[in-house]
């Protein structure tokens, strides 16, 4: 399957997709998103049809990654860990930091895969599970 990943200034098709696989609507998150320059969207797509995205806040050398996602029907076929590898890539950071629930499996392998490793975690801090804080070192 041929993946082309970019980077998109294009932050309504990035936040159609949040939408559609979080059903969240966080217009604060949005406008922030279309207006702070730290933040920065990469997306996958194949055939002209955007099936990944993740987004990435850089402040003073320390990246974040705030979210990734595929759509379904595109998962387990390693669009997510290519678009990471191509994000990671064209970041200019020195590290970067996550938070995943425990049971998020799928994440927290897809983070592993690409060299993230867990440095604390956060008891309770979704409710019923803990967050795990990873890190990757990244020059
Ligand atoms: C997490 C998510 C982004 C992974 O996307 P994906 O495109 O399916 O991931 P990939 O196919 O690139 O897989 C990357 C690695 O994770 C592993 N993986 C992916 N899904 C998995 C699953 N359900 N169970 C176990 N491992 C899984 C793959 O085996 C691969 O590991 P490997 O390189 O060692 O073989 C996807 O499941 C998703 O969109 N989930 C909903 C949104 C979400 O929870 N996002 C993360 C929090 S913001």
């Amino acid at each position: 399957m041929e993946i082309k990943c970019f980077k998109t200034k294009n932050f309504d098709d990035v936040i159609s997709l949040h939408k559609q696989i979080f059903h969240e609507d966080n217009n604060l998150f949005f406008e922030n998103l279309k207006t702070k320059d730290y933040y920065h969207c990469f997306v996958a797509s194949h055939q002209n049809q955007i099936v990944a995205y993740c987004i990435i806040s850089n402040i003073a050398d320390q990246a974040e990654l705030f979210n990734i996602a595929t759509i379904e029907g595109f998962r387990k076929k390693g669009i997510a860990k290519q678009l990471l590898i191509y994000a990671i890539s064209n970041v200019d950071a020195a590290e970067m930091f996550l938070e995943v629930s425990t049971k998020n499996l799928a994440a927290i392998k897809l983070y592993q895969s690409v060299g993230f490793n867990e440095i604390d975690r956060r008891k309770k801090y979704y409710g019923d599970s803990d967050a795990i804080i990873m890190r990757l070192q990244m020059n």
